[in-house]
């Protein structure tokens, strides 16, 4: 678990690679619990540096494209991120796969948000594919960050009816709604020392949740 006293708010620090609507969510419900840290993107000039900038927090951009491998831009992340001393590691929009170095430095205080009602449809074009299938409910998942991708348990999940969608990006905007839900609570239960990993499974208050997560209203 993080290593904050009861006196200090949990240190956030997001990772993002574009528009940042989620770190927008996550900045908005920073509380007398956590604080966004630092913002670090892997793509120069994003909205998300933006609005962190327009937020006074910290802003770090490390361009992926300027390291020869992913274990040389991983470390380069990994030590720009320790300089802050996070308690949690969020990727919001992060568009980079991590190498297991970097999974296991963070392991246990690493979370991301896939938008898909995992485990269906880990990867790309989420929302094509649940069109596709003929799905009637799409939805987000934040979970815990194992080596898998998209594959780490599960903590939150929501979901919205799809039926009356034409394509993927009425989908998207339907489930946007529900990440910006859903990820600040996520961020609020690990700041309060409510929810952790242990033998690859999350748990709410001691008790283990379902291989969804818990099903957000
Ligand atoms: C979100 O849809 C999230 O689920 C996915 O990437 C998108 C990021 O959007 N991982 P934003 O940058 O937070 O607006």
């Amino acid at each position: 678990m993080h290593s904050k006293t009861q006196n200090q708010r949990c240190r956030v620090a997001v990772l993002i690679s574009g528009s940042g609507s989620n770190l927008q969510a996550i900045i908005d419900s920073a509380s007398s619990s956590y604080h966004v840290c630092t913002v670090i993107s892997n793509r120069p000039d994003v909205k998300g540096l933006e609005r962190a900038a327009n937020a006074d927090i910290d802003r770090v951009t490390l361009d992926h494209k300027l390291y020869p491998t992913r274990e040389a831009f991983d470390e380069v992340l990994a030590n720009t991120l320790e300089g802050y001393q996070p308690d949690l590691v969020v990727l919001a929009g992060f568009m980079r796969i991590l190498s297991e170095g970097f999974v296991k430095k963070f392991n246990g205080k690493l979370i991301n948000i896939h938008p898909s009602l995992l485990p269906k449809y880990p990867g790309l074009h989420t929302h094509q594919r649940a069109l596709d299938a003929g799905d009637s409910h799409a939805g987000c998942t934040v979970h815990f960050v194992s080596q898998e991708l998209d594959g780490g348990p599960a903590i939150i999940q929501a979901q919205t009816d799809i039926t009356s969608c034409a394509n993927a990006e009425e989908i998207a905007q339907q489930v946007q709604v529900l990440e910006h839900h859903i990820y600040p609570i996520a961020v609020d239960w690990f700041a309060n020392g409510r929810l952790k990993i242990e033998n690859n499974h999350s748990f709410l208050d001691n008790k283990q949740l379902p291989a969804s997560g818990y099903i957000a209203n």
